[in-house]
């Protein structure tokens, strides 16, 4: 398998056990929306790693102590619709971090995406931007976010997805070689109508159950 320079394919048991759960035609709306609660927590764990802490003095009911806090602010931008799947769980390891939103839909026959919705919060420039989609296929939509993401000043910038296509990946590489790709599954390639293969289908349909 090709290998790519920004990207990190987490591999977990309870991962591997939730993307199952998602892969499979026969999942109910009510367990894929669990299991995808699941697949993001490990996700977001894993894209969190190396997120730079600074020194934060408290006073346990003991003694005074150094501890460590996020040292940048963090702001979350989920790639509307499918990507508020993965909101709720980014918002449970970090409730203090702004959000911001971008609508994107693809066009079902040329597989182009655009947008029809976009708020971000302002001073990007300092923050930490972690972009939720949990489907990374040509890549379009991810490019599509980053670019306006870069042109209101977001300089880091993180993208965490369930599954990705190599198409995709390669693509999102050679326009943002500084923006780092967590993914749960790196599968095969794109059919003719641009799905992922063998993927889980239509993400923001199976979960939103349209
Ligand atoms: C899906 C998915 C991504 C996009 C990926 O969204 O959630 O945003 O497709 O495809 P790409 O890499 O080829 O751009 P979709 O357009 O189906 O909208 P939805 O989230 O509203 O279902
Ligand atoms: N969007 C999805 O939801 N699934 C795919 O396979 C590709 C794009």
């Amino acid at each position: 398998m090709k290998s790519f320079s920004n990207l990190s394919i987490v591999t977990h048991p309870l991962l591997s056990h939730s993307m199952n759960v998602l892969r499979d035609k026969r999942t109910a709306t009510e367990a894929f929306r669990h299991h995808s609660a699941i697949a993001s927590r490990i996700l977001l764990m894993e894209a969190t790693r190396e997120m730079p802490t600074k020194d934060y003095p408290i006073e346990t009911p003991l003694a005074p102590v150094i501890g460590q806090c996020i040292a940048d602010p963090v702001v979350l931008i989920p790639v509307l619709r499918a990507g508020l799947a993965m909101l709720n769980a980014a918002q449970e390891f970090m409730p203090w971090a702004s959000v911001g939103f971008i609508g994107l839909e693809r066009d079902e026959r040329t597989a182009i995406a655009s947008t029809y919705y976009r708020k971000f919060p302002d001073r990007l420039a300092h923050r930490h931007i972690i972009v939720l989609d949990p489907m990374l296929a040509t890549g379009g939509s991810l490019i599509d976010t980053i670019d306006a993401l870069k042109a209101q000043g977001g300089v880091k910038l993180s993208a965490v997805c369930v599954v990705a296509a190599p198409e995709g990946v390669e693509r999102l590489n050679a326009a943002y070689p500084d923006v780092s790709i967590v993914v749960g599954a790196l599968d095969s390639h794109l059919d003719e109508n641009k799905y992922i293969v063998p993927g889980l289908g239509d993400f923001g349909d199976r979960y939103f159950e349209t």
